[in-house]
């Protein structure tokens, strides 16, 4: 299934969520028993049914609810939608992009955001971002076969490299933009140096762990993923939160898949990796979550810990039951990878219901991703 091509919104779907919005939101300038004649009208005349800006509001601020591995969503209703379904050409969707970062970023005070790009209609199919993340660094491999960078982008950098990006080689590289519009072949864009902040990263005890030269970027832009609202269909609309340190500490610097980084902190801290028992994994893992924090907020960026976001979700779970709304939840990514026993969410179990509107990550867009889908229209 192709979702930038375009296809029959359904119909239920539709019509559930015009319902669920006038439900959550009652005192609508339009009633709703004539939105909804409008959109099966325009269903049975066009094929498909523009939403209004309030309903795409809060679409999306639903899908975002409606994320059942997601740890943060107690700010569901603070997220702002741009609303760039007129973005057409890539050099309008780029600059839609860079927009997004800057609003996003705003000086280290992240703020939630999503940018809304247009569904595809019957005469033309939606837009496209290649990337999984708006920013990105590169992963290579030496001449030697040695790992140069991160190892999940191995693939991706692969794609962009055939798309004629010039890489520079280094650890932190970030990747450039991949805009595909309607008929055309991928396009490559650089992100302004200065819409991408970036923390580098040091230890509060530990001075020479700065000398590991390691940074990482501040705002964590998912773009391969598909908004569906109300069987609309958006395949590019990207959104951001801030980190929380684990994301960074305790997967994308250690996991042996990305940058493997363990047994460095280990040396640097002179533990004894002879034996696992000595939990040398253990001590430098959390000494990288201890510099990852400290250095976010060193350098005024927002970021939040695993122990007050857990206990924030327990807090939205506890009002989204108020209303009388279920929390469809994951446990096996609720629960944090550092500490997870020392933190609430991990002596509960939740709902696995999947619900709509939400985020969908479809088999053709990790594809493009991971570098796995031939380069062409
Ligand atoms: N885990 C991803 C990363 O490390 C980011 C996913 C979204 N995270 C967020 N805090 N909104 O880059």
């Amino acid at each position: 299934m192709r979702y930038d091509q375009w296809r029959m919104p359904d119909r239920s779907e539709a019509e559930e969520f015009i319902r669920l919005f006038h439900a959550e939101h009652p005192d609508q300038p339009v009633p709703l028993l004539t939105r909804l004649r409008q959109v099966a009208d325009h269903l049975d005349r066009y094929g498909t049914y523009r939403h209004t800006r309030a309903e795409l509001d809060f679409g999306a601020r639903v899908a975002w609810r409606n994320s059942s591995r997601c740890i943060g969503r107690l700010y569901w209703q603070s997220l702002r939608v741009i609303d760039r379904r007129n973005a057409v050409t890539p050099d309008d969707i780029h600059a839609g992009l860079c927009d997004h970062l800057r609003l996003a970023t705003n000086h280290g005070r992240i703020r939630p955001v999503i940018s809304v790009f247009a569904p595809a209609t019957p005469f033309r199919s939606a837009p496209l971002v290649w990337n999984s993340q708006l920013i990105r660094y590169a992963g290579y491999r030496a001449a030697d076969g040695t790992p140069i960078g991160d190892r999940a982008q191995t693939g991706f950098t692969d794609t962009v490299r055939r798309l004629g990006w010039r890489a520079p080689g280094g650890w932190f590289d970030i990747l450039p933009l991949v805009i595909q519009t309607h008929g055309d072949k991928p396009q490559l864009y650089e992100i302004p140096r200065e819409l991408v902040l970036e923390v580098p990263l040091s230890h509060p005890d530990f001075p020479r762990f700065a000398e590991l030269g390691l940074r990482w970027y501040a705002v964590p832009a998912v773009s391969h993923m598909r908004l569906r609202i109300g069987g609309v269909d958006y395949p590019l609309a990207p959104f951001n939160g801030w980190y929380m340190g684990t994301e960074i500490g305790a997967r994308n610097l250690v996991d042996p898949d990305r940058y493997d980084l363990l047994p460095v902190v280990a040396r640097l801290l002179g533990l004894d990796t002879r034996s696992e028992s000595t939990l040398w994994r253990d001590r430098a893992l959390v000494e990288t979550n201890v510099a990852v924090l400290h250095s976010f907020q060193a350098a005024g960026v927002r970021i939040t810990d695993h122990h007050t976001e857990s206990r924030r979700f327990l807090t939205h779970l506890a009002r989204e039951e108020a209303q009388g709304r279920t929390v469809p939840a994951d446990w096996s990514w609720i629960v944090p990878p550092l500490s997870g026993g020392v933190t609430p969410v991990f002596h509960r179990y939740y709902d696995a219901a999947e619900l709509s509107p939400n985020f969908h990550l479809d088999e053709d867009a990790r594809a493009r991703a991971n570098g796995t889908c031939p380069v062409g229209p």
